[in-house]
């Protein structure tokens, strides 16, 4: 969740570490720090964002060639600068960066405590630094090899010291860490976003491993050995561009991402559509596809805005194929006594690849006997590596916490697998090439809601002072209300429910009166009628509505108070009813994003959260 970027090499150091930390700032903000090592350590933390901790340097000049830094998403300790990483040793030596949570700081500490080291921190972290400084006997490497011995949890660690000018030590236990290689230099980060101004080679540490960094040399090896070697075949290329990860213009990455949703769509499908054969080909499949065909269940883990995408994901694999689909939040899947036979595959779902839970429910599913598969936009990350098989997003950096271009992405990959499992199963040639018609329609589709931002912008406007909201809808649209909900609260703090719409007589209509808006998502499609006579139930009851509706519905304006203002359509383009999430999501993330817009909340990095979730 913190972010950490390094650098040993022959540069000044500052510059590229206050760049990184800005990339990195999306993954924890609630304070940041630096250090320099050159003849003296230069330590600098602050609260808040990066720019405090620029404030904090001032005129200060930072000096030296090695150096890390962090912004921090806060566990153990409130956001204060003594939490704030770097951490340092008793004497000021040795300097530690952590992500992750280290379970059994306590009775580590009071061991240290003991022995007579100081502790200036409430972190847990800070008990490496000062376990590191109990090994030191002149050899780095081995000191944190067996301070990390000691440790329960998991890290995602970098270390320097005084007394190694050209030296950085990384590890990692759960929580990515990634080494940037360039020439007479090296990076270290916890995120690609952070390297590829740099270099686009990068070796992602497995799990268990450390890392000898040098300006001319890495090695790198398992925290169970004393050897490290030096391996360059693990150096693997980024395709990332660096303008990718950077606002071109928009006011927020969030605004820039959903604008990017009709590319997402395409990247998701390109080269892997089989017109004439009316089905897909997914090469990240190719190894599994005996298992997959013979599969008599499928249980999809995720989180967040990912199990929206899951719950889609189990609708339209049930439309498509025999399968039986499960969908279980990855913090949960864990507490179930579930049985695997032998042909149950289980799909993680994660933009990231690092969510801790998600990762954790895979892993439990692996042992467990099932075949584990990833649905990944991070390309390299820790579910993408430890799942047997699966398939990338290609949607490019999501830097915004706020998912948006990922879960259209996420929606569009799982209609692929269905189109694919389908096809190998009972659904005739004519309906898949049906649905690869309805699906290269859809960037232009999304291109056509975004040309009516404006229109959003409008309601938006009328509805931003309003405290509460009920998001409804049925079948597709149930996950799409869902996932309305969540943009909503998330960014802009307001109170967003989203409600199958079925379930409101028994209970929530109890809320309804002038002052709780329900966004109704009311495509043509099988459940029209039945959510029309909800929205009407909404009417009866005084209730206002804004409607996603498909482009053409009279019927529904009929119902609504359009004309006095009351009530609110927006129109989306026809599709199938598989496809209609891809499109009616987009009108409820600009509606939240101008909502917090016109609330004045910071959209890209909304107070508590950040974008990679990596403790449980
Ligand atoms: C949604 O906007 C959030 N960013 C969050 O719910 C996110 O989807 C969740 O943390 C899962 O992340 P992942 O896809 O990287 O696993």
């Amino acid at each position: 969740m913190c972010g950490i970027i390094g650098y040993v090499g022959s540069q000044d150091v500052a510059p590229i570490l206050i760049d990184g930390l800005k990339r990195l700032e999306y993954r924890g903000y609630d304070s940041a720090g630096i250090v320099i090592i050159d003849k003296e350590a230069q330590l600098f933390r602050a609260v808040g964002k990066v720019s405090n901790l620029e404030k904090r340097i001032g005129s200060h000049p930072l000096v030296g060639s090695l150096g890390m830094a962090h912004t921090r998403w806060a566990t153990h300790g409130k956001p204060s600068e003594p939490n704030a990483h770097p951490h340092a040793d008793c004497h000021g030596r040795l300097f530690i960066i952590h992500n992750g949570i280290i379970e059994n700081f306590q009775t580590l500490k009071q061991d240290l405590l003991d022995e007579g080291h100081t502790f200036r921190s409430e972190t847990d972290s800070e008990v490496i630094a000062h376990l590191i400084e109990k090994y030191y006997d002149g050899n780095l490497a081995e000191a944190v090899r067996r301070a990390l011995a000691r440790v329960d949890g998991t890290f995602g660690l970098a270390v320097i010291h005084k007394d190694h000018l050209d030296q950085a030590i990384v590890a990692r236990r759960s929580s990515p860490l990634i080494l940037g290689i360039g020439d007479g230099e090296h990076f270290f980060a916890s995120d690609v976003a952070a390297l590829v101004k740099h270099t686009k080679r990068v070796v992602y540490l497995d799990e268990n491993e450390m890392a000898v960094l040098t300006p001319h040399h890495f090695t790198i090896g398992s925290l169970d050995k004393p050897d490290l070697v030096h391996s360059s075949s693990r150096t693997v290329h980024v395709d990332w561009d660096i303008t990718a990860a950077e606002k071109q213009g928009y006011s927020h990455f969030m605004l820039k991402e959903i604008f990017e949703q009709p590319e997402a769509v395409r990247n998701a499908f390109r080269g892997r559509l089989l017109p004439a054969k009316g089905t897909a080909k997914l090469g990240g499949l190719d190894s599994v596809i005996d298992r997959l065909q013979a599969a008599h269940r499928i249980i999809i883990i995720s989180c967040g805005t990912s199990y929206h995408a899951g719950l889609l994901g189990r609708y339209v694999l049930e439309e498509l194929t025999d399968l039986s689909v499960e969908v279980d939040l990855a913090s949960e899947f864990r507490y179930r006594k579930l049985n695997f036979r032998y042909g149950t595959v289980v799909l993680g779902i994660s933009q990231s690849g690092e969510t801790a839970d998600t990762l954790a429910a895979v892993r439990e599913a692996q042992t467990r006997g099932a075949l584990a598969l990833g649905l990944v936009n991070v390309v390299g990350s820790s579910i993408a590596r430890e799942t047997s098989a699966g398939v990338y997003n290609h949607a490019g950096p999501e830097i915004s916490v706020a998912s948006t271009k990922s879960f259209i992405s996420q929606v569009t990959i799982l209609t692929l697998i269905s189109l694919m499992l389908g096809r190998l199963q009972k659904l005739s040639l004519r309906d898949g090439k049906a649905i690869i018609t309805a699906l290269e329609k859809l960037p232009s589709q999304i291109e056509t809601i975004l040309s009516n931002a404006d229109e959003i912008l409008r309601i938006a406007k009328k509805f931003a002072d309003y405290k509460n909201f009920l998001y409804l809808g049925r079948k597709y649209s149930y996950p799409v209300a869902l996932e309305g909900a969540l943009k909503l609260k998330e960014i802009s703090y307001l109170h967003a429910e989203g409600y199958a719409a079925g379930e409101m007589k028994h209970g929530p209509i109890a809320l309804i009166d002038r002052q709780l808006p329900s966004i109704c998502i009311v495509p043509r499609d099988s459940s029209y009628p039945k959510m029309v006579s909800n929205i009407q139930e909404t009417k009866a009851r005084d209730g206002r509505v804004i409607a996603i509706a498909t482009q053409g519905d009279d019927k529904l304006r009929s119902i609504l108070r359009v004309e006095d203002g009351t009530d609110e359509i927006f129109y989306i383009p026809e599709t199938l009813e598989i496809l209609s999430p891809i499109l009616s999501v987009v009108p409820l993330q600009l509606l939240a994003y101008y909502v917090a817009d016109l609330n004045g909340c910071d959209i890209d990095k909304p107070r508590n959260l950040a974008k990679s979730v990596t403790v449980e």
